[in-house]
């Protein structure tokens, strides 16, 4: 019975989540604290990857490898990129990409070297059942979260996106960053800093990957301070209603 792994960035991204474990287990490893245990009847492996890629990556080669996981699904928040794409909108990525990544000319700019990559697949069935999900929890935000709350937020019919998401060693905090983003890979939906290093990752194993991301901000001169009172406040509640509704199913 190998475990499924959910990870997130930053602590205000997963927190409602481990407090919703109630047998967890800690293991340390590498200086990441890896919570094992279940979540709706179900075997899973928790952990914060830190920020970044190569934080990214090194936590999910230690899923992979220490933890056996047989998927892992990576959740938190992002900036909207393309002009319908939200703060409270819900992102599903279909593939990921690093928009930082360029060896040109030895290789076709995004492209990974060697693996003739440069947009990885997500799972489709773990994406399409997480996408469902999603439908779901936003065709309700005040049951998600409050009245009052999805009110400061403003949310007005939420949405669930699917498409293309990239990641990059960069907060994207000023709208000129964001316009060339969107000029230089007009299908981004939006913008991390980790699910493309994990999808890179997931690959070389040969174990399903997916990520579904909140968006928090719009990547622009805005986003710093809209980011921070996403994730300060609620972030972490979409991830528990997104996995959990999930592992439900
Ligand atoms: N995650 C959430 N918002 C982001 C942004 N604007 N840039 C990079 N990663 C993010």
């Amino acid at each position: 019975n190998l475990p499924i792994a959910i990870v997130s960035a930053m602590h205000e991204e997963l927190g409602a989540l481990l407090a919703q474990m109630p047998d967890e287990q800690r293991i340390t490893v590498g200086g990441r604290d890896f919570w094992v245990g279940h979540l709706q009847g179900q075997l899973i492996v928790a952990v914060l990857s830190r920020i970044g890629k190569v934080a990214a990556a090194t936590t999910a080669t230690v899923l992979l490898e220490r933890f056996g996981a047989r998927a892992i699904v990576f959740t938190g928040v992002a900036g909207g990129l393309a002009p319908d794409v939200r703060v409270g909108d819900v992102v599903v990525a279909t593939r990921l990409l690093q928009h930082d990544l360029d060896a040109s000319p030895i290789f076709p700019k995004y492209e990974v070297p060697l693996t003739g990559h440069a947009r990885f697949a997500a799972d489709t069935e773990i994406s399409d059942a997480l996408a469902a999900v999603a439908a779901d929890v936003l065709s309700d935000p005040v049951t998600l979260l409050g009245e009052k709350v999805a009110d400061d937020f403003a949310l007005d019919a939420p949405r669930v996106h699917r498409g293309l998401l990239i990641s990059g060693d960069r907060f994207v905090s000023t709208a000129a960053e964001s316009e060339a983003l969107r000029h230089a890979l007009p299908d981004a939906l939006a913008v991390e800093m980790e699910g493309a290093a994990v999808a890179q990752v997931c690959h070389d194993f040969g174990v399903p990957f997916a990520a579904v991301r909140t968006i928090s901000d719009r990547a622009d001169d805005a986003a710093h301070g809209d980011f921070t009172r996403f994730v300060s406040s609620v972030a972490s509640r979409y991830s528990l209603a997104l996995v959990s509704a999930w592992l439900a199913m």
